[in-house]
């Protein structure tokens, strides 16, 4: 046997301290953390030559494959090695890690000791001073050892040989990068005698009473002084308190003191309970709005520090967010610390994946093989001991995407016993038997709406109404994974949300996912699995967040802080009606603030009262008076935060509402003469070749958009893109049949088709004068062919431009991207922007920046007349200096450049965006069948002097 056996060992550690709480206290404590020698060897033998001075320094903690050794791999749910468990292969870059320290001054070397490692991909091996202290394998999840009597005063040296995998790559196989090295902190704490090694808080909460008690393996004192509490370990007291919930996270700090040591206590006081198949927190039913959060910087990968956490909750928090699904392992405890004070529900995770076996038809599953018992409950509670303490965490989850095994039946048992106050989710074995919610991923909005009314099907292998299946039924439903924001989306978010709000069944929903997990590229851009030369591979899927790696919010964040906000605002019928969605808080921290746009701009603005309104309470209020105005008047009404909080300021908007006040006039229909306004045409091709000074081509019919992820579907399934373009919609053909003049009204008829095709497009464009300064387009597609169940992914007219033109204003749906499936954020007004700035750097290139529900549009650059659009009523818009065919091939962000023109899209209508990259197919109301349609729009010209004649605005 090697030295190096305990590698492909199924054995989860040795040496190690039993688990136990993480906790901050007064205790000395040196971090090492910071500059070690490091080298890397192709094998798990590791370094032969012990001399380091010659060694690399690597900072720790850090991943080695992002700095600079060896490479990141990604994969969704493939084994990036054979499928043969427990080896792993003879190629296991094994990084040797060695770190000098001297004790700080004050430290007594014989002290009680102990060597904290808070995580290490994949398996470590631990040396101090010479001694071997063990290994550990279980990557997220931290491991100690005694290292009393090791210790010198000055000289020591800490040797870690970590192996990229192992037996424990089998249990982690989530889909995220696979990086090495020690990725959190390491830290030697000094344990004075008689302190507490372990406790556990235990504080429930019932009709304002909090019942606290802390258990602790040796006696201690435990004070809240805000409470006037004082007790020993192991005495219960109760005492009026008020209640911890994600939307109000009240903590009571204190100290545990043992030994000396004072402990840091954070207690938050509620109760977790299932009744009647509704999940309760103190009594009252909660809804998780929540995210599904990786552990993920572009440079430092997992290696996240403090800031990068709180940023993550901040964002979170003004984005309505209110739940967090740890997928799929424990986070940095730090992250807990920081739920409990924000306000945070979380679901906590096991880091426990074996979804690669699904290539083995689940034969030799370690959930199911006796072999692999001790590693998963290694894991299990290891997870628990560490963050049984956290308010925050108020569901266990058992892991993801492991099939079903006796492993989880043993687990869910040990966690009942230790830690009966929290309930256990565990998605993949569809008897649920292990698991205190029913759960599934991805569902369509139907099969949603079946679960809500507890009708949905049995799951495959459940006998209906076997007592699996009742049970199930009984259970609350949590949906631990849906909306996948890979690329432009995801769409529905609202329809969703409507049906997660109308059945008491759902305990809430998680998106998927937070953040995307690209990663820095040596050339400043970021890579995703496809740009590491490495099979299998993941591609792309890694880019699937509501941020973009760099933790900018996507427009898809922006929408679901919409479908989530914590008021609905509607405005109709002379009142202002408010829904208090908080589960816990009535709206007494909150402003209303109202404003009146005529034609988006502002005219009059006031503030209203609040009405007094209890958690998911409904009431209104009097619409402030408004007359009608001149062109379109909405009232927007907006519920602010009144006082600063911890994460956000004063004026901080949660909610908003708008309502129509006035509808616009209709424009006086202008007549002119062809001939004297500002259309020229080119009498050949019947083409539109200016607008007054402006240079202009086109319009030509455009039917293609650069497909979204969404449109590719996954896995053959949901293909729109694929359809199109073997219809050809990405190359169709133009042909003009006939131009002709007649009554002072310019008639162009053709036809749109891909080539080798005998279907097609028939067009009608007819040009009438519209005043002085623009023209009247009326657009008519007639469909030819069997064009079978193909739709569209647009439908408009496509203008080339001038360059010079720069900035887009307008009046409807913004500020953001918007299309038919994810409007609810755009609210309607006003609003401006550089061309270059509405440009959304999906990282892989794809259809972005359109905007629904345009009422006009004017175009400017420096030195050049005004364009003009004006819908009847709306159209859709997108504006770019380059052309969908471009935006089509290009690949990386850097692939788009600036063309000799600005290309506009006016869109009659654009199909919806979805999440089929993962989940169900677009529903067909967001589709575009080929059928007939119709549409007008107005063009205008104007020069800055004569300005409101553009769009009449
Ligand atoms: C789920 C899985 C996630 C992720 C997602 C798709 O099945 O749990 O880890 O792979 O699909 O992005």
């Amino acid at each position: 046997m090697s030295d190096f056996a305990y590698v492909e060992s199924y054995a989860p550690g040795e040496g190690r301290r039993r688990p136990r709480a993480d906790f901050l206290s007064d205790a000395p404590r040196l971090s090492l953390n910071g500059d070690w020698r490091f080298r890397l060897s192709p094998t798990a033998a590791g370094a032969s030559d012990m001399d380091d001075s010659g060694w690399d320094r690597l900072r720790v903690p850090s991943h080695w494959v992002l700095e600079g050794y060896d490479r990141p791999l990604y994969t969704n749910t493939a084994y990036p090695f054979p499928l043969d468990p427990p080896r792993v292969p003879a190629e296991n870059p094994t990084g040797d890690y060695r770190r000098h320290f001297d004790l700080p001054a004050g430290w007594p070397p014989d002290a009680r000791a102990v060597l904290r490692f808070q995580g290490v991909d994949s398996c470590a091996r631990v040396w101090l001073n010479g001694t071997s202290l063990g290994h550990s394998k279980g990557s997220r999840l931290p491991f100690e050892f005694d290292v009393t009597g090791l210790l010198r005063p000055a000289g020591n040296l800490l040797a870690v040989r970590v192996h990229r995998w192992s037996s424990g790559s089998y249990l982690e196989d989530q889909d995220m990068w696979w990086l090495p090295g020690i990725f959190r902190d390491v830290e030697l704490l000094a344990r004075p005698d008689g302190c507490v090694d372990d406790f556990y808080v235990h504080a429930s909460y019932l009709d304002g009473q909090g019942t606290l008690r802390v258990d602790a393996d040796r006696p201690g004192t435990v004070e809240l002084p805000e409470l006037g509490v004082r007790v020993p370990t192991g005495v219960e007291v109760t005492v009026p308190v008020e209640p911890w919930s994600a939307e109000s996270p009240r903590l009571y700090r204190g100290t545990l003191t043992a030994g000396g040591e004072r402990i840091a206590l954070a207690v938050g006081f509620r109760t977790v309970s299932i009744v009647d198949g509704r999940l309760l927190v103190n009594g009252v039913p909660v809804l998780f709005r929540g995210v599904n959060r990786h552990e993920h910087d572009p440079d430092r990968g997992r290696a996240l520090d403090r800031e990068t956490m709180l940023r993550d909750v901040v964002l979170m928090k003004r984005h309505h967010i209110n739940a967090v699904r740890a997928s799929h392992y424990p986070p940095h405890p730090e992250f807990l610390r920081l739920c409990d004070e924000y306000g945070l529900w979380v679901v906590d995770e096991c880091d426990i994946e074996t979804h690669g076996f699904i290539y083995a038809d689940w034969r030799g599953n370690p959930p199911d093989e006796p072999a692999w018992r001790d590693a998963l409950a290694d894991r299990i509670e290891r997870m628990v001991e560490r963050d049984k303490n956290h308010p925050s965490v108020v569901v266990w989850s058992l892991g993801n995407e492991s099939g079903a095994g006796a492993a989880f039946g043993e687990a869910s048992r040990w966690i009942r016993a230790r830690d009966p106050s929290r309930p256990i989710h565990y998605e993949r074995d569809r008897t649920y038997r292990h698991s205190d919610f029913a759960s599934v991923m991805y569902p369509s909005l139907d099969d949603l709406d079946a679960i809500g009314r507890r009708e949905e099907p049995a799951p495959e292998g459940v006998e209906p109404g076997s007592p699996d299946d009742e049970r199930r039924r009984g259970l609350p439903f949590l949906l631990c994974e849906y909306a996948h924001a890979m690329g432009n989306g995801p769409g529905s978010l609202v329809d969703y949300q409507r049906i997660l709000e109308a059945h008491e069944r759902f305990c809430g929903a998680f998106v998927w996912e937070w953040i995307d997990h690209g990663l820095r590229a040596p050339d400043g851009g970021l890579w995703h699995g496809g740009d590491i030369d490495h099979r299998p591979s993941g591609g792309r899927f890694c880019l699937d967040g509501l941020l973009f790696a760099d933790r900018t919010p996507s427009p898809g964040l922006a929408e679901y802080a919409k479908a989530i906000e914590p008021v609905e605002i509607t405005v109709a019928g002379g009142r202002v009606a408010l829904r208090n969605r908080y589960d816990v808080v009535d709206l007494s921290h909150l402003r209303l603030e109202w404003t009146v746009e005529d034609g988006g701009v502002p005219v009059e603005s006031g503030s209203l009262a609040v009405p007094h309104l209890p958690a998911r309470g409904l009431g209104s209020v009097a619409m402030p008076v408004v007359p009608a105005g001149r062109s379109e008047r909405w009232l927007t009404v907006r519920a602010v935060l009144a006082t600063d909080t911890a994460w956000a300021p004063a004026g901080h908007e949660v909610a908003w509402g708008q309502g129509l006040i006035s509808a616009a006039a209709p424009a006086p229909a202008r007549r002119g003469s062809l001939d004297r306004g500002p259309a020229r045409f080119d009498p050949r091709t019947g083409e539109l070749v200016r607008l007054g000074d402006l240079t202009v081509a086109g319009p030509m019919l455009d039917v293609w958009r650069a497909p979204v992820e969404n449109d590719l579907g996954q896995g053959g399934r949901n293909n729109l893109a694929q359809a199109w373009r073997t219809v050809g919609l990405d190359r169709m053909l133009h042909r003009v049949d006939e131009v002709c003049v007649a009554d002072d009204r310019l008639v162009v008829r053709g036809r749109s088709a891909p080539a080798g095709r005998a279907l097609g497009l028939r067009t009608e464009l007819v040009w009438e004068p519209a005043g002085d300064h623009a023209v009247r387009l009326a657009v008519t597609v007639e469909p030819e062919g069997d064009w079978a169940d193909v739709t569209l992914p647009r439908l408009g007219v496509r203008l080339a431009l001038p360059a010079g033109l720069a900035r887009a204003t307008w009046f409807g749906r913004g500020p953001g991207e918007s299309y038919v499936d994810s409007q609810a954020a755009a609210r309607v007004g006003r609003f401006a922007a550089d061309i270059d700035a509405m440009q959304t750097p999906y990282p892989w290139p794809q259809e972005n920046g359109n905007h629904v529900r345009t009422r006009w549009l004017e175009l400017t650059g420096p030195d050049l007349p005004t364009l003009g659009v004006r819908g009847d009523p709306w159209f859709d818009f997108t504006v770019r200096r380059w052309t969908s065919e471009a935006l089509d091939r290009a690949t990386k962000p850097s692939d788009l450049h600036a063309s000799d023109r600005v290309w506009l899209n006016v869109d009659h209508a654009q199909q919806g965006i979805g999440s089929a990259s993962c989940g169900p197919a677009l529903p067909d109301r967001y589709r575009l069948p080929v059928a007939p349609y119709s549409f007008t729009t107005v063009l205008s010209v104007c020069y800055s002097s004569e300005r409101h004649r553009c769009t009449g605005s």
